[in-house]
């Protein structure tokens, strides 16, 4: 019997040498759970890949998956804690273990991210460039590009924001700058926004392949 379970653990070894991804042992069941929660529940708010039609889900799919990450963690601890946070990824993510969530994060990640393609008025998203590009030093706001990319595809462990919808960067941004999501490096930044500069910004952000 002992032989058998030293003969089976051996073999399993082996098998998974040939799955180790990122340092990490990625169990096919774990992938696969993932995948029936990404279409089966995320999927009602979030769109089975990813790529929400309202406003107020934010889009997933390309993002970062070192932030996915860490947001799904952060709700789970309740650290992320706006109203919206609370009232929808309190409880959706309160039960997930680490390797779904490392999982999700991989799901999300591979799939494309589509623009949301809005027609917004072209004054806003010039305003909105600028700031992104070169922030607005009188009132000590840095450029946005430095840390999410000139893209806004995100660098590291900064998070992707090319496409995403309008109304809920706007959101984060006030809530960054109210601390209710509560974020040393992004209070500073959003500290100074005027509620248009947000707007403008979003607008912008919006627009972006
Ligand atoms: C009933 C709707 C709903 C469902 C179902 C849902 N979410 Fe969310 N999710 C939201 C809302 C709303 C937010 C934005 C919260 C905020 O504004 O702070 C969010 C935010 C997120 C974020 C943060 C994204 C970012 O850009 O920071 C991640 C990651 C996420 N959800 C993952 C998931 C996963 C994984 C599941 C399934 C296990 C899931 N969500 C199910 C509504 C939902
Ligand atoms: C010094 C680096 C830095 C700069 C500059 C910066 N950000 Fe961020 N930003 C971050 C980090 C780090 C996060 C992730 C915060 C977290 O962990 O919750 C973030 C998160 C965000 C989010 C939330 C994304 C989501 O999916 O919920 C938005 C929106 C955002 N930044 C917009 C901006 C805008 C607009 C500017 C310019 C006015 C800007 N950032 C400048 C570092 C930066």
């Amino acid at each position: 019997m002992r032989n058998v379970m030293l003969l089976s653990a051996g073999l399993l070894l082996i098998l998974c040498a040939g799955a180790v991804f990122a340092d990490e042992v990625v169990d096919p069941e774990v992938v696969a759970h993932a995948e029936r929660l990404a279409v089966g529940t995320c999927g009602t708010c979030h769109g089975v890949k990813g790529v929400s039609k309202q406003p107020k889900f934010p889009r997933l799919a390309g993002q970062n998956p070192a932030y996915l990450a860490a947001q799904m963690k952060a709700f789970r601890s309740q650290q992320r804690g706006d109203p919206d946070a609370i009232g929808y990824m309190w409880g959706m993510s309160a039960s997930l273990e680490d390797s779904t969530i490392e999982a999700l994060a991989a799901y999300y990640a591979v799939q494309t991210a589509v623009g949301a393609s809005v027609a917004s008025d072209g004054a806003s998203v010039a305003r909105g460039r600028e700031i992104y590009e070169k922030g607005i030093e009188a009132a000590g706001v840095p450029a946005c590009s430095a840390c999410h990319g000139p893209d806004a595809h995100g660098i590291a462990d900064f998070p992707r924001l090319a496409g995403q919808h309008a109304q809920y960067v706007m959101k984060q941004l006030a809530s960054f700058q109210n601390n209710m999501r509560n974020v040393a490096v992004m209070h500073g930044v959003a500290q100074a926004l005027k509620v248009d500069e947000m707007r403008s910004v979003a607008v912008f952000l919006e627009t972006l392949p």
